[in-house]
C-alpha cells in the first residue's frame, strides 16, 4: 500500500525531535511540554514499558508514530489493557497506509504482551479521526467521559 517502504520500530528517546516536529505540523496537539513529560515518563520510568513505535522511510526518516502507555505494576504483570495515546502521520506522508501499519503493529506489539484490549480518545467532533479509528477496527467505548466547566 505504500510507495516506499516504511520500517516500524520501537521508540527511542532519541526520535523526541522527529517526533515532536510531525506533532507540531498538526495544529491543536499537544506540544513540546506534553511530549517532553511523555518521554519522561515512557524512558526513565521503570513503571512503563517501552511500546511507542515510529514508522521510518527508507532514509531513516521518521515520518509517523504511536504513543501508547503500559504500565507494568510492582509484580511484573501487564494489565489486560492499554492506552492509545496518541497516533500521527506527517501531513507530507498521509493516505499511504502508514497510519494503518502503525496500528496494526501496536496491537500486535500490545497482544504479545497479553493486552486483549486498547483505548484512545478521540474528539467526538473529529469525524475523520472517527472514521480513521473504525476502519481498523475501534468502536465506541461503553464508558463516557465526564466533565464540568468551573
Ligand atoms: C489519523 C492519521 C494518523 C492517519 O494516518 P495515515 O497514514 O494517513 O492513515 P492511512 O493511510 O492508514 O489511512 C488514511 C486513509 O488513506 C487511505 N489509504 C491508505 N493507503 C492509501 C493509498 N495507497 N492510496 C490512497 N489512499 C490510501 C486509507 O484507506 C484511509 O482512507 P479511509 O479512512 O477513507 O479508509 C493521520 O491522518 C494523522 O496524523 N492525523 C492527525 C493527527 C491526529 O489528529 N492524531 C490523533 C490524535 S490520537
Amino acid at each position: 500500500m505504500n510507495d516506499s517502504i516504511i520500517r516500524i520500530r520501537l521508540m527511542k528517546a532519541d526520535d523526541f525531535d522527529a517526533v515532536l516536529g510531525i506533532a507540531e505540523k498538526v495544529r491543536n496537539f499537544p506540544r513540546r511540554e506534553y511530549y517532553n513529560l511523555k518521554f519522561e515518563k515512557l524512558f526513565k520510568s521503570i513503571d512503563y514499558l517501552p511500546v511507542s513505535l515510529v514508522a521510518e522511510n527508507e532514509d531513516g526518516t521518521v515520518v509517523g508514530f504511536v504513543v501508547g502507555e503500559l504500565y507494568q505494576g510492582e509484580d511484573g504483570i501487564f494489565p489486560k489493557e492499554a492506552i492509545l495515546d496518541v497516533i500521527s502521520v506527517d501531513p507530507l506522508c498521509r493516505n499511504k497506509g502508514i497510519g494503518e501499519q502503525l496500528i496494526a503493529e501496536f496491537m500486535d506489539h500490545m497482544r504479545k504482551l497479553g493486552v486483549q484490549k486498547l483505548n484512545t480518545l478521540v474528539d467526538a467532533n473529529d469525524s475523520k479521526l472517527i472514521h480513521f479509528f473504525s476502519v481498523n477496527k475501534f468502536g465506541p467505548s461503553k464508558n463516557i467521559n465526564m466533565e464540568r466547566n468551573l
